[in-house]
């Protein structure tokens, strides 16, 4: 092979700049985040409206009461997508808007929201891509203990088989948890999202319930839907980086990485928790109790794709003996970690790198990796981005422009090492933007803006940012555009 000097080697092979045949293009979004109309139709409240109303827990008091109107502004929003040519849309369904206590009855008006939006959606050749669940647990059902109870999985699979009932004749593609290790970490770990609780223990009882229940719905979804529908999970798997080269840092790495990741993907998709999570968190858990007898048969019923959401990578230490340990790994400030048993792990921001809004380093390279690793790790599912995207302090310029040049960068950046990892053998078969409009950033409200759509939210008017017109243009050509002289 001959070296090429990187300083004058083109930024993309000729030959590397399309991507497969019916590679997917989509937005997404979570209900809480977009729909607002929070105590219409039958609709009650779910562990974010409790705690966005929960003083200082959420940025500004900021709740998803309005959000960015789209369960009244959905037509529109759906025109908005067609004309910028998506093929996808990623939404969530919120449980407590179809099935308002978590048990008993579906309320049909909720129901016909979701059939209404997929209906519109279909109506303009945009593909639906279903959530389950994206975070917003029904209150009555953690009132009841939440997802350190193993019943609430009793409850996810009747929640998925209303839905399945509800929407199986016209979304073919299912997706049961986005994220679970936000719900079970954050959620329950270091309080820092909803319900807001800091109990190491219950976290991980919280983490093997998700898998459980993921692997119910799985079950469910598989014995109502038509056999062609496609069913996945959405991790954020975290693409974990030692700092040095100590054997010190290698077993911070490793933790993260087991209580991070495979703590999923080890049940869901091996069968078998790891040996090192066991290890590394019996004197907060026993194992032995809290997985059943079949569970692990269940949690691993074969899924389709594999979701992967990526933002920035996580770069790990273990800090000498005395010496502080960095609690910012990205996730949110708290005085309690969301990392049981591995409390001690140090986070660092890598040097030398842009940095989004969101003060997380842009870094391309990690999804090239996070997903070079998924395929060589899990060969047999194919993956999907299912997020990918940046906050940028977006501004409305006097002429009524958004210009939004550093998202563009960022997704022009990551989007070549989608192609890049495609190009080295990796099964990817779409891309969904992170987000299709600004929305409630959970504990940072509305001060972060996602969208490569502006949302003015005292008018509601949605204004497509420049990178949502570059966008448009690589779906149009299936391919990245040129990039100039840099
Ligand atoms: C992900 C969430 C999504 C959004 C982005 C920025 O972790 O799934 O709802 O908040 O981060």
């Amino acid at each position: 092979m001959t070296a090429v000097r990187p300083d004058i080697a083109p930024k993309q092979a000729p030959e590397a700049t399309r991507f497969p045949t019916g590679f997917v293009w989509g937005a997404a979004t979570a209900a809480y985040q977009v729909e607002g109309a929070a105590a219409e139709d039958g609709r009650t409240p779910s562990i974010w409206d409790t705690f966005s109303r929960t003083p200082g827990k959420v940025r500004n008091g900021d709740t998803g009461d309005i959000a960015a109107d789209h369960y009244h502004l959905y037509r529109d929003d759906v025109a908005l997508m067609k004309r910028l040519g998506l093929k996808a849309y990623r939404f969530s369904i919120s449980w407590s808007r179809v099935q308002p206590t978590g048990r008993g009855p579906a309320v049909e008006r909720g129901l016909d929201f979701y059939r209404k939006l997929v209906d519109e959606l279909l109506e303009a050749g945009i593909t639906p891509v279903a959530t389950l669940y994206h975070w917003d647990l029904p209150q009555e059902l953690e009132d009841a203990g939440g997802w350190p109870q193993r019943v609430t999985t009793d409850r996810f699979a009747d929640y998925a088989a209303i839905m399945a009932g509800a929407l199986g004749d016209r979304v073919g593609t299912w997706t049961t948890f986005n994220e679970p290790w936000c719900s079970a970490f954050l959620g329950y770990g270091s309080g820092v999202h909803a319900p807001g609780r800091t109990e190491p223990a219950s976290a991980l009882r919280a983490a093997h319930h998700l898998n459980l229940a993921h692997g119910r719905a799985i079950e469910v979804l598989r014995g109502q839907l038509p056999a062609a529908a496609q069913t996945s999970v959405t991790l954020n798997l975290h693409q974990v980086r030692p700092l040095t080269a100590s054997a010190a840092d290698a077993d911070a790495a490793r933790r993260i990485d087991a209580v991070g990741n495979r703590i999923f993907t080890g049940p869901m998709l091996r069968g078998e928790y790891p040996e090192d999570l066991i290890a590394d968190t019996r004197h907060l858990v026993d194992w032995s109790t809290l997985v059943h007898d079949g569970d692990l048969a269940a949690i691993s019923g074969p899924i389709d794709v594999l979701g992967v959401n990526y933002y920035t990578p996580t770069l790990v230490s273990t800090p000498e003996k005395g010496a502080g340990s960095t609690r910012d790994d990205g996730h949110g400030a708290s005085d309690y970690s969301p990392w049981p048993g591995s409390e001690h792990v140090a986070f660092h921001l890598s040097e030398g790198k842009q940095r989004t809004a969101m003060n997380w380093a842009i870094d391309p390279d990690g999804l090239y990796n996070l997903l070079m690793d998924a395929s060589r790790d899990h060969p047999e599912v194919p993956l999907m981005v299912t997020e990918n995207g940046a906050a940028f302090d977006d501004y409305v310029s006097p002429e009524g422009r958004v210009e939004d040049p550093e998202r563009i960068a960022y997704l022009h950046g990551h989007l070549d090492a989608v192609q890049r990892a495609v190009a080295d053998g990796a099964d990817v078969r779409g891309y969904f933007l992170w987000s299709l409009m600004d929305n409630f950033e959970w504990a940072y409200g509305y001060s972060k803006r996602f969208g490569t759509v502006y949302v003015d939210y005292a008018s509601q008017r949605r204004i497509p940012k420049a990178s949502a017109h570059w966008y448009a243009d690589v779906i149009r050509r299936h391919a990245l555009p040129p990039t100039g002289p840099s």
